[in-house]
């Protein structure tokens, strides 16, 4: 049996995991960062870096402990090398080399957007490929055909921002603070989601797109009216939850429209979701109810694995099994690669 250490840093959450050869997950730590970030109204990613040197190697020792392992029994070092905020990503890769270097082992790089999709293979137990992945972070917003977990070739993506910035933007422009997802999907539980139309981008187009940053738009207009300038405070009590409402219920709309029809042109038959949104209630069981009418498979890992994490590095082991380790030369790469 071998032993990974997983590292996570590509953003606000310094995590680190162990798990084995079998894909058991032993550990799972989580440091996150919102406290330091939500009077900023978004992650700043300085502090982020900052934040990641002072906690990751205590977030390394909780995870050990709570796995019952130590440092020697380390068999494999794996880390999220991409995409992310770069200096963020730049402390996970940097112990990673250390920890590989120093005590002999092999070092995995994996793709952050992988694993949130792999973070399903990890919770259903069992192959989960060939499908259609659905990313939607706070940085993402994509659709893979994904053949094996190696694999992933982009059937569509966003145009401008990622379903989770525009939930974060809304959050703010509706004065509910950060993190924004959560704090809309509160908020929204009390609101009326047919009272705004508001526009759901491409939903009638055969091209797999999407677009968040005229919703966006239209909330804030939808708030204040078109004088933006003037320094109007948030919106307050139904009206503020019916804006929350009918924007969540835009947002999943074309979510689970473009996965449909994304089924529907590639002939999957499963649906992989992950990343921060994918933990949204309303998403969740709108995209069941769809899947069960299009006859196809939906996994979405629980709430743990949905955010950043790093068990869902346990993809590493895929490349782990073929040998396709990364060199001390590695780097942190912000683009998705
Ligand atoms: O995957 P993640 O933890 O980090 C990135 O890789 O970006 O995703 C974070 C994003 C944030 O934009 C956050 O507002 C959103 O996921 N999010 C949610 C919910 N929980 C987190 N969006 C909608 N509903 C939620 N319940
Ligand atoms: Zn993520």
């Amino acid at each position: 049996m071998t032993y990974f250490l997983g590292i996570e840093t590509s953003c606000d959450e310094t995590a680190a995991a162990v798990f084995t050869d079998d894909l058991t997950v032993l550990s799972s730590v989580i440091a996150s960062q919102t406290d330091l970030h939500a009077r900023f109204g978004g992650v700043v990613p300085e502090i982020a870096s900052r934040a990641h040197l002072r906690n990751l190697l205590p977030v390394i020792d909780e995870a050990l402990s709570r796995a019952g392992i130590g440092t020697a029994d380390i068999g494999c070092v794996a880390v999220h090398n991409t995409p992310g905020l770069v200096g963020a990503l730049l402390v996970g890769v940097s112990a990673a080399k250390m920890l590989s270097l120093g005590l002999g082992v092999p070092l995995v790089a994996v793709n952050h957007v992988a694993s949130h999709i792999f973070a399903c293979r990890l919770a259903a137990g069992r192959d989960i490929y060939p499908c259609l992945g659905l990313v939607v972070s706070g940085g993402h917003t994509a659709l893979f055909r994904c053949d094996n977990a190696l694999s992933m070739d982009l059937v569509g993506g966003t145009r401008d921002d990622a379903a989770g910035e525009a939930f974060d933007k809304v959050a703010a422009i509706l004065g509910l603070g950060f993190p924004g997802g959560p704090a809309v999907e509160r908020e929204a539980a009390a609101g009326d989601p047919k009272a705004y139309a508001f526009p759901r981008a491409f939903l009638d187009d055969a091209r797999l797109e999407f677009s968040f940053s005229g919703l966006k738009t239209a909330v804030l207009y939808a708030c204040h009216g078109q004088n933006v300038a003037k320094a109007i405070p948030p919106p307050a009590g139904q009206k503020r939850a019916d804006l929350a409402a009918s924007f969540q219920a835009a947002v999943v709309d074309v979510l689970v429209t473009k996965c449909k029809q994304a089924l529907r042109k590639t002939s999957l038959a499963r649906l992989a979701v992950g990343g921060g949104v994918s933990a949204n209630k309303g998403l969740r069981s709108a995209l069941e109810a769809m899947c069960e009418k299009e006859g196809a498979e939906l996994f979405i890992p629980p709430l743990s694995l949905c955010t950043d994490n790093a068990a869902m590095a346990a993809l590493a082991v895929e490349k782990w099994k073929r040998s396709k380790f990364a060199t001390p030369d590695l780097d942190a790469e912000p683009n998705f690669l």
